[in-house]
């Protein structure tokens, strides 16, 4: 043990000190030690990600000579094994490139990085001062880094509505900040896309890993799944990813043979009225007749209109005398946009021969 101004103690003296402190401690007086060590006893990282390990010791700074900061593993030999990490150019490393390092300048902090965790990082790691005649290891707490799985997800930015047609942009963020290896941003989805970097450096000199994607969805990827993973390069085989199922909004759409078919003659015959229309979500269908509005379902004395939906498609009747459904307009409408024709009457029988092209006859409002 280190006593202050030992050196100019003489023996005797020092025999008493060490009698005195010794009776005070087992008196249960013993104040703490002369030189501590504050460290987490323990510290979990996730593979692939990086851990800090924040340290501060108290030491004979006093001591002449140059200081020296070593971190050594539980069972290593403080005199010959190579350090862990040191500030000791003269010392040997098990692993030369800083993939595991002593940060923080100040002369009492013994903080240590580890990045690109693998596996093997898991120890007790000790930590050793050298300042001249003063070495000291200290043993009290020997920090234990526990390596477990990488469980982190990236994070993913994507609408929750997306809009059919209109470019959208979505992110994926990988876990950790760490300035060791970039990880790798990959995007899986059955459609194209162009993605890019864009990854920040933060103020403190680590860096947020992002990527960026960018794509026009079409009505055909509602429901499809965008898949982002982030595997990191300096360690075999960890990976992580996160999956989203997208949800594509589009304006209604007419479908077309939208009609009006009467059988019977003059106004006292049966007319029959058919719209169809399609979008995301679902829309809601509306009858316009000259000075009315009818919705999609509806009960009266002479007109009746019912509707039901199937997926993403709605399509609805409307019955009444020929003379009401003279001129009829359908008009379908959600949270995208809005869809209206007029529906041409037919004759009940003339089959399918003046079927309607997608938007040619219709008038779209
Ligand atoms: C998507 O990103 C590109 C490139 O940064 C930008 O020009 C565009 O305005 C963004 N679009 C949207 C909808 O955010
Ligand atoms: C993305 O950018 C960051 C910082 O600008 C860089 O460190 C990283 O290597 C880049 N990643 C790729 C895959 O280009
Ligand atoms: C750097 O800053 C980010 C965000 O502010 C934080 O999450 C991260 O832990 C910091 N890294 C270090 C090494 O201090
Ligand atoms: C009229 O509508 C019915 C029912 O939707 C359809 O089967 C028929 O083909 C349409 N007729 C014409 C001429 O479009
Ligand atoms: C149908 O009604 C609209 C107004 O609701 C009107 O502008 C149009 O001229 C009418 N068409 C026929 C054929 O009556
Ligand atoms: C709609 O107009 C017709 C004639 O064009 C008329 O007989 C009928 O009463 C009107 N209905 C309403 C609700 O105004």
């Amino acid at each position: 043990m280190w006593v202050p101004g030992a050196s100019q103690i003489p023996p005797s003296t020092k025999l008493c000190i060490k009698i005195i402190l010794a009776l005070l401690c087992q008196g249960g007086l013993c104040q703490e030690p002369v030189y501590r060590i504050q460290v987490p006893s323990r510290v979990t990282a996730q593979q692939g990600l990086c851990v800090l390990i924040p340290c501060h010791f108290t030491a004979n700074f006093e001591s002449s000579g140059v200081p020296y900061k070593y971190w050594f593993l539980r069972d290593d030999d403080r005199y010959t094994s190579p350090a862990v990490a040191t500030t000791d150019p003269g010392r040997n490393l098990r692993e030369p490139g800083g993939r595991i390092r002593l940060v923080g300048d100040a002369p009492d902090d013994c903080s240590l990085h580890i990045s690109d965790v693998r596996a093997g990082d898991r120890d007790r790691y000790v930590f050793r001062f050298v300042k001249g005649d003063f070495k000291y290891s200290y043993v009290v707490t020997q920090p234990l880094v526990d390596v477990t799985e990488l469980t982190e997800q990236p994070v993913l930015g994507v609408p929750e509505v997306l809009l059919s047609g209109q470019l959208v942009n979505v992110t994926c963020q990988a876990p950790g900040t760490c300035s060791g290896t970039p990880p790798q941003i990959t995007w899986t989805g059955g459609f194209d896309y162009t993605a890019r970097n864009v990854s920040v450096a933060l103020a403190n000199g680590s860096v947020s890993y992002s990527s960026m994607l960018s794509f026009t969805p079409a009505p055909g990827d509602d429901g499809k799944e965008l898949v982002c993973t982030v595997t990191y390069p300096a360690v075999v085989g960890v990976f992580t990813r996160t999956a989203v199922r997208l949800h594509v909004g589009y304006p209604p759409e007419l479908l077309p043979r939208g009609n009006c078919t009467v059988r019977g003659r003059g106004p006292g015959g049966a007319a029959t009225c058919h719209c169809a229309a399609e979008g995301n979500p679902p829309p809601r269908l509306e009858w316009r007749l000259p000075n009315r509005t009818l919705p999609g379902h509806f009960e009266g004395p002479e007109l009746r209109a019912t509707s039901g939906a199937r997926g993403p498609a709605v399509s609805g009747e409307l019955r009444g005398p020929a003379g009401a459904l003279a001129n009829v307009s359908c008009a379908a409408t959600n949270a995208h946009g809005q869809s209206q024709a007029a529906l041409p009457v037919v004759p009940a029988g003339t089959g399918d021969r003046r079927g309607l092209g997608r938007g040619s006859s219709f008038a779209f409002s």
